[in-house]
């Protein structure tokens, strides 16, 4: 009903604008003294200590939160990261060891992929620890240790604030190893926690352009295919902005390596065949800007976002969103909202219900 919309048309937007809560309601219990703290949680530091290796394991959504996890937590904390999804994770053998940390993440903690991926780990490790949106469910009961997220309910199927809420408590973990494995100073962690319990605020400032999107999507709803670009944290974030242009929109959506591009796809790209480049991470700004030039010569519509005030250069691209500069790390919470609005408004745009995608459930059990 309405009431329960609380005055937005549907709960996707609903849920897209909850997301600063959600995320201060998750974290700021976990920060004590400016640092990342779990004794609530009952997690003991020796659950972190001596790690060698981490393993994440979920389906969808959750699952690209995983590579988000596994980018950022590699680049940090420089140990190797694996991202497995859970039905694929359930038939091959586990490269696990006592030492190896084992995460689920799963919205629901009803995914029984997820949940026998899990049970499989538990076999080889007592270090599994699941990201879980609703207590008490079998994921959060079956692992070792639970983090619970606190989005809320989650009603839409496509999923937002439960995405960047599974992503910010990944931030806070990879902290938390960081000082547990000494792969970050004090300071270091300090400054960390600061930039992330700021990300609501930033994650406003990003919403307050949902019109600007919303006017961009009239370019897109009549597109038959889509390509989300990037490198490195950014690539991670295309492939759930893919995802969700996909599952509501019905789009064609594919998300690529910005550099991979032209090993074959860049054939696919014609005139006004819309690419959405997100280009926030430094080290790689300019090579994600050689390969926007690809594709832009080849006639693309190029929806540009970046941390950049402006873009001088408007040969780069059609459109630019600016996004508030924050350290490349966190880049990634602004940026996703961007795509989840797009894939939203693009969706009301055609006239179809964002809330109710044909064919998905939220919650899988089947196998
Ligand atoms: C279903 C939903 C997806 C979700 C996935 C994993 O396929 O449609 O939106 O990402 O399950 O769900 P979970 O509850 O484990 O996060």
């Amino acid at each position: 009903t309405a009431a329960q919309k609380d005055g937005y048309p549907h709960y996707m937007i609903k849920e897209i604008h909850e997301q600063p809560q959600a995320i201060l309601r998750t974290i700021t219990p976990r920060i004590k003294n400016g640092l990342p703290f779990f004794e609530d949680d009952q997690i003991p530091d020796s659950f972190f200590e001596g790690v060698t290796d981490i393993t994440i394991i979920a389906c969808g959504t959750a699952m690209y939160a995983g590579m988000v996890g596994k980018t950022m937590i590699q680049n940090r904390l420089q140990i190797p990261v694996t991202v497995t999804i859970a039905s694929e994770f359930r038939y091959e053998m586990p490269i696990l060891s006592k030492n190896s940390m084992v995460i689920a993440v799963s919205q629901s903690g009803e995914t029984i992929d997820t949940l026998e991926a899990l049970r499989l780990a538990s076999k080889y490790t007592d270090r599994t620890i699941s990201l879980v949106n609703v207590k008490g469910s079998s994921i959060a009961r079956e692992s070792h240790y639970a983090l619970y997220t606190h989005a809320g309910p989650e009603i839409a199927v496509a999923s937002t604030k439960a995405y960047t809420v599974q992503c910010a408590t990944m931030y806070l973990l990879a902290c938390k190893l960081g000082l547990s494995l000494g792969k970050m100073s004090e300071a270091d962690a300090k400054e960390f926690i600061k930039t992330l319990e700021s990300v609501p605020d930033y994650i406003e400032a990003v919403i307050a352009k949902a019109s600007d999107v919303e006017q961009l999507t009239r370019q897109m709803i009549n597109s038959e295919h889509t390509f989300f670009i990037g490198r490195g944290l950014d690539y991670t974030l295309t492939m759930e902005g893919a995802l969700k242009l996909k599952e509501i929109s019905y789009i064609h959506a594919e998300s690529y390596a910005a550099g991979e591009l032209k090993h074959g796809t860049i054939a696919l790209i014609a005139e006004g065949v819309p690419v959405i480049a997100v280009a926030t991470q430094k080290h790689v700004y300019s090579k994600t800007i050689s390969n926007i030039r690809e594709v832009k010569a080849r006639g693309a519509y190029v929806i540009l976002l970046s941390m950049d005030e402006k873009i001088t250069d408007d040969s780069i691209c059609d459109v630019h969103i600016s996004l508030p500069q924050v350290p490349d790390e966190f880049a990634i919470f602004e940026a996703v909202v961007i795509l989840q609005l797009i894939a939203y408004y693009t969706s009301v745009g055609k006239g179809l219900n964002p809330d109710q995608p044909r064919n998905l459930a939220k919650s899988v059990t089947v196998e």
